[in-house]
């Protein structure tokens, strides 16, 4: 099998698998990270072959809903990569992408030893903030339950992994305990650039938030 049967077969399987999962850790989140992961790719020096199916594979079992065992994702992709006889250095690479490339809470940041996780990475990243980001975080707010703003709860943003996973503060506060945190965690200069325009994005969405909460036109 080609590289580029490998990636369609991957995308495919991971189609099947995350179909049904709607909190904002969907199939379209992946294929957002992968366009991501292949946009920031472009501009650097990497194996685009590892990024993409990385970028492809990275939530495959998301620690969120796995009660925390970061072995089960690695443990899957390889076990489907191991299927499609791909080369052992490549599985052993995207395997150890996918172990790292969580970020657990603003306590915890993880820096990842090659360009190419460096990459998916800050794709991952990427589609936490912008337009997207704000979706997607109303969107798990709403999973979880969470009431969309309230003023008498303030943000609090150093927390230890067992305090991001146990949050049950409003939506907006993730915006200043994350999102808002995000652009400056950019590994490559690519996503810096596109991490910014999607920064001022939230800002402007945030300042009307405010502005329409007091009844302001
Ligand atoms: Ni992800």
């Amino acid at each position: 099998m080609n590289q580029s049967e490998i990636i369609e077969k991957t995308k495919e399987y991971v189609q099947n698998k995350l179909s049904g999962e709607n909190s904002g850790h969907d199939w379209w989140h992946i294929y957002r990270v992968w366009k991501n992961a292949l946009n920031i790719g472009q501009h650097e020096n990497v194996d685009l072959f590892v990024v993409q199916l990385a970028a492809l594979l990275h939530d495959i079992a998301d620690w969120k809903f796995n009660d925390g065992d970061l072995d089960i994702g690695p443990k899957i992709a390889r076990e489907w990569l191991e299927s499609l006889e791909v080369e052992e250095e490549i599985i052993a690479h995207v395997a150890q992408i996918i172990k790292e490339a969580s970020f657990k809470g603003a306590g915890e940041i993880k820096k990842m030893p090659t360009l190419e996780g460096e990459v998916v990475q800050d794709a991952d990243r990427l589609d936490a903030i912008g337009a997207i980001g704000i979706a997607r975080t109303f969107a798990y707010g709403g999973h979880k339950n969470r009431e969309i703003y309230n003023p008498n709860i303030k943000p609090e943003e150093k927390q230890s992994v067992e305090q991001y996973k146990n949050n049950t503060s409003p939506t907006i506060n993730h915006f200043y305990e994350k999102l808002l945190l995000l652009k400056d965690l950019m590994n490559t200069k690519t996503a810096r650039k596109i991490a910014e325009k999607r920064h001022k994005t939230m800002e402007e969405y945030l300042n009307t938030f405010f502005q329409e909460w007091e009844g302001k036109d």
